[in-house]
Order: C-alpha cells, then sequence, then structure tokens
C-alpha cells in the first residue's frame, strides 16, 4: 500500500526495512513524549515492529505505514493508525519523524495524507490523538492538521520522575481539511 504526497509518501514497511527503522528511530528525543522509551533503539525493536505491521494489515485493525521521501526513498518516520471503536468508527493515530529532519513540515503532510485514506478510504468518522502536554511541537502539528484540542487527561503518563497530563485532540470526517483544493 502507498499514499502519494508531495514530498513524502507513506508505504507499507517491509522485511528489509528494519535498519532504515533503526536510523529514524534511534534517537533520545523521538521517546521523550511517547507511550514507550525505547532508547537506545535496537534491531530487534525494529523487526517487531514490522511484525505488528503486518499482523496488523492482516487483521484490519491497524496500519502502520513508513514515511519515505521520494526523491531519496529514504525511511524518515512512520505513522500509525488503530481502530480503538469499529462500530463507532473511531480510531487513534500516532507518528514520529527522524529528530535531524524535525520542522520541514514532514510530520504535518504525513498526518495530511493519513488522515485523508482514514475518511475516503475506509470510512472513519472521528480520529484521536493523545499527546503529552509538553510536546508543544506535536500540538502544533495536529492543530495545523485540523485537530481540535477537546480534552485533559489528568496525570496519564509518568516520565522523567514525574507524572503528565495526556491531552486529547480529535478531528472529524465533516472537518476534514484535506479534501481543499
Ligand atoms: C512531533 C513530531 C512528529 C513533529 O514532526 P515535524 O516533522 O518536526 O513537524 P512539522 O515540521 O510538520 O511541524 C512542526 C511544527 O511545530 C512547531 N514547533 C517547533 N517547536 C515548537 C515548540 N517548542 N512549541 C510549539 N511549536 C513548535 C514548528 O514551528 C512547526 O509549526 P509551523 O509549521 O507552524 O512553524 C516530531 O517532533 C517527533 O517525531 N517527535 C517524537 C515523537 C512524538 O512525540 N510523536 C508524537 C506523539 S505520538
Amino acid at each position: 500500500m502507498e499514499i502519494e504526497g508531495d514530498r513524502i509518501r507513506l508505504r507499507t514497511l517491509e522485511q528489509d526495512d528494519a535498519r532504515g527503522i533503526v536510523r529514524y528511530a534511534d534517537h533520545e528525543e523521538n521517546w521523550r513524549y511517547t507511550l514507550f522509551d525505547l532508547y537506545p533503539y535496537y534491531e530487534e525493536y525494529a523487526r517487531d515492529f514490522i511484525d505488528r505491521a503486518q499482523k496488523g494489515y492482516e487483521s484490519g485493525i491497524q496500519i502502520i505505514l513508513g514515511i519515505e521521501l521520494i526523491d531519496q526513498e529514504e525511511l524518515i518516520g512512520a505513522v500509525d493508525l488503530r481502530i480503538i471503536d469499529r462500530e463507532n468508527k473511531c480510531a487513534e493515530i500516532g507518528y514520529m519523524v527522524s529528530y535531524p529532519y524535525w520542522g520541514k513540515g514532514y510530520a504535518t503532510e504525513a498526518i495530511r495524507l493519513l488522515i485523508g485514506y482514514a475518511f475516503d478510504n475506509m470510512m472513519l468518522h472521528r480520529l484521536q490523538a493523545v499527546i503529552f502536554e509538553v510536546n508543544a511541537r506535536s500540538s502544533r502539528v495536529l492543530e495545523k492538521c485540523g485537530f481540535v484540542r477537546e480534552g485533559v487527561e489528568r496525570q496519564r503518563y509518568f516520565r522523567e520522575g514525574n507524572w503528565h497530563d495526556g491531552i486529547v485532540f480529535s478531528i472529524l470526517d465533516s472537518e476534514c481539511r484535506t479534501r481543499e483544493p
């Protein structure tokens, strides 16, 4: 599966992507405000990630796609969409971009592509993301993609010796801006 954007494509992960995944994921900053702290990031983690991606495609419950630069065919991150309530057409997303590529708009482009696919092809109604309140960069990306901040999960995550609130963002199919020309 491939979803082509202007500078990046989202694509299915294959077994031989393990090294490419390690290259983008093995940076402390990438895990600071995510649910799992997997730094240092070993190749066996990447192989588990690829297995999970392949099982996810088969079950139809989860889609994990690599973010690849079109002109260099280099993996620079991944997006993840997991259906959390099939009956009510609701899924949760996650995303990561390689640290040296931060601030270039790649996460925004990747999430917009994912949103378009989720609403137009999977016919979902609602997407949500839950992020650490200190992850201001991630909040900004979600807002740029049309997500609305809707609530706080108080002291939801313990990280680096402190409890952190989780901030819930969501977007509905009727609010999808990727359909604009
Ligand atoms: C969150 C993440 C995906 C963003 O990727 P990115 O490619 O840098 O995002 P973009 O370049 O598309 O957009 C970043 C935006 O944040 C803004 N930003 C940067 N630092 C910021 C800060 N400290 N406070 C607020 N906004 C900030 C940028 O200016 C940019 O907005 P702009 O286009 O209006 O200028 C990336 O930092 C990452 O992989 N983090 C680790 C994993 C993670 O936290 N994932 C989210 C939880 S699942």
